[in-house]
């Protein structure tokens, strides 16, 4: 029988990480709505069952709940913040509303040792943890003891371990936590008795088979950009459903030197899938005109893409649905983390789904997955270690790394310095350790002295991060020497760039793309 932890999502922005610990600890797991019915949660038939956070306050009238009854079925389960306060509200405790939010990181004191402390934490010790709350316990239920507390929160960590039952008020899903992994493999492996033993490979087997469950005998349009997330996607509906998938691969002329022809014969030689290919740069170039402000550009690339999409797609009438390579942090990105109100940072073309007017279904396979998984599933999928690890590219391409006007001649001098950054960058054995790296065309002239000439160019900057999945990020730290090296490349063989500089600032404040 499969291994199965379920996560019912009360609407924290942090629930996927909660499955994404579970996954790499080995375990299967499935994030459903917290409302879904007491039988499809049976039907489930999972070993443990997790309550995440969420923004709602247990006091007010229709706060979300769950069925008594789980607690009943006499398996784990694991209340984390809401969930917290949730089941200590419906086992016979009481939860107080918060006068001041606590935010941000605390010092949890360790009252008592526990199985689900094992191997992290001990009693007498002080460890740090993440909190991220209003409301909190102030009473728990009966059978419930306190394993650990803080100075805002005296429950922090409660347990009855007779029944299984455990409550934390801190979230251990976030890197934040730095034990958290090992609470939520303690709480699988030693409380809920799980071997284990699920990978990639078995994610690999059930992707398939869901596909092949939704879609039955309907064509379905890939967009692929040459990125590694809509490639895998290629990949994986081709091994579902063969033929019935048909891409379709728009160039908007933002592409890297050389792109657009590198992902056609990639798809021809590795994947063995024709794709359609429409070359729509002139198109894009003049929509784009002189705008120069950030958001009307990424607009203007969103709807002009949608259009030449929507033209090619016309063509397969028959497709009943849409795949997209959405991933998690897409989904998140624009949303402040923790239950903030959303402010859009950026609006991200390719996330949102497409036009309403379209009739097709979205199919996302691997809206779960974070970019490290989908790399993961792509090396299952047999892809080749090069496309794999390719950094990200935005949707919108070069045009969100030149800011302000977007001119062919701008994109033709940045296509030839970031070339050569990425050569330099594979050469030095440096490409793999960073998450992404571009070279930017900066708006300015200055003046330069080449020979016995002065010469007067655009600047170009250089961007290099550590990311684990673009949310935050540091700048990569590079040897002085390849900082200039690269700077003299780009200096001497690029027509056009006579100065350059490497960003160091980290996300935040600044973020990893330059508009
Ligand atoms: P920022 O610049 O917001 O970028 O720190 C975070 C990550 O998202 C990528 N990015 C995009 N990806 N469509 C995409 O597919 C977009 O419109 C887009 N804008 C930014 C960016 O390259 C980085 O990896």
């Amino acid at each position: 029988m499969k291994e199965k932890v379920l996560i019912l999502d009360f609407g924290s922005q942090v629930t996927q990480l909660i499955a994404r610990r579970i996954r790499e600890n080995g375990v299967y797991s499935e994030v459903k709505p917290f409302n879904i019915p007491l039988a499809e949660i049976r039907k489930f038939s999972p070993q443990a069952i997790i309550l995440s956070g969420g923004p709602a306050s247990v006091s007010e009238n229709f706060a979300p709940e769950v069925s008594a009854e789980i607690f009943e079925f006499g398996i784990p389960i694991l209340g984390i913040c809401y969930g917290q306060q949730l089941m200590c509200k419906m086992l016979g405790g009481q939860v107080e509303a918060g006068t001041k939010r606590e935010f941000g990181r605390a010092f949890i004191d360790i009252k008592e040792d526990s199985e689900f402390f094992s191997g992290a934490w001990k009693k007498g010790e002080a460890r740090e943890v993440w909190m991220s709350h209003g409301d909190k316990v102030s009473n728990i239920p009966p059978g419930f003891r306190v394993l650990a507390s803080t100075v805002g929160a005296p429950y922090a960590a409660i347990a009855d371990e007779k029944r299984k039952l455990y409550a934390v008020q801190f979230h251990p899903e976030v890197a934040h936590t730095p034990e958290g992994g090992t609470l939520l493999k303690n709480f699988t492996h030693v409380i809920a008795g799980v071997k284990g033993d699920w990978n990639m490979a078995a994610f690999l087997d059930e992707a398939v088979e869901k596909i092949r469950a939704e879609v039955g005998q309907a064509k379905v349009i890939c967009a692929v950009s040459g990125g590694v997330d809509s490639s895998v996607v290629a990949s994986l509906l081709h091994k579902a459903i063969g033929d019935q998938v048909k891409c379709i691969f728009v160039d908007h002329g933002l592409l890297r030197l050389n792109e657009g022809q590198k992902v056609k014969e990639m798809f021809a030689r590795d994947f063995h899938m024709p794709i359609d290919y429409i070359d729509a740069s002139d198109l894009f170039l003049k929509k784009l005109g002189k705008i120069s402000d950030p958001e009307t550009k990424r607009k203007i690339i969103g709807a002009t893409f949608i259009e030449v999409f929507d033209r090619e797609a016309a063509k397969f009438s028959d497709a009943g649905f849409l795949a997209q390579g959405t991933l998690y942090p897409d989904v998140i990105e624009s949303v402040s983390a923790f239950g903030g109100p959303s402010v859009t940072i950026k609006s991200h073309h390719n996330v949102g789904g497409l036009p309403e007017k379209m009739k097709m279904k979205l199919i996302e396979p691997v809206r779960d997955l974070f970019k490290d998984e989908v790399r993961k599933l792509g090396l299952e999928l047999g892809m080749n270690e090069e496309m794999v690890y390719r950094h990200p590219f935005p949707g919108p391409g070069l045009a969100i790394r030149i800011p302000g006007e977007v001119t062919a001649e701008k994109l033709d001098i940045l296509r030839q310095a970031d070339n050569i950054y990425m050569e330099e960058l594979k050469t030095h054995g440096l490409y793999r350790q960073i998450w992404q790296a571009y070279a930017a065309l900066l708006p300015v002239k200055t003046v330069g002295v080449m020979g016995d000439n002065r010469s007067y160019d655009y600047i170009c900057s250089l961007r290099a991060v550590t990311s684990t999945d673009g949310m935050t990020a540091d700048f990569f730290d590079f040897p002085h020497k390849f900082l200039s090296l690269v700077s003299n490349r780009i200096v001497g063989e690029v027509k056009g760039i006579n100065r350059v500089l490497y960003d160091v600032t980290g996300k935040p404040p600044a973020t990893i793309e330059l508009e």
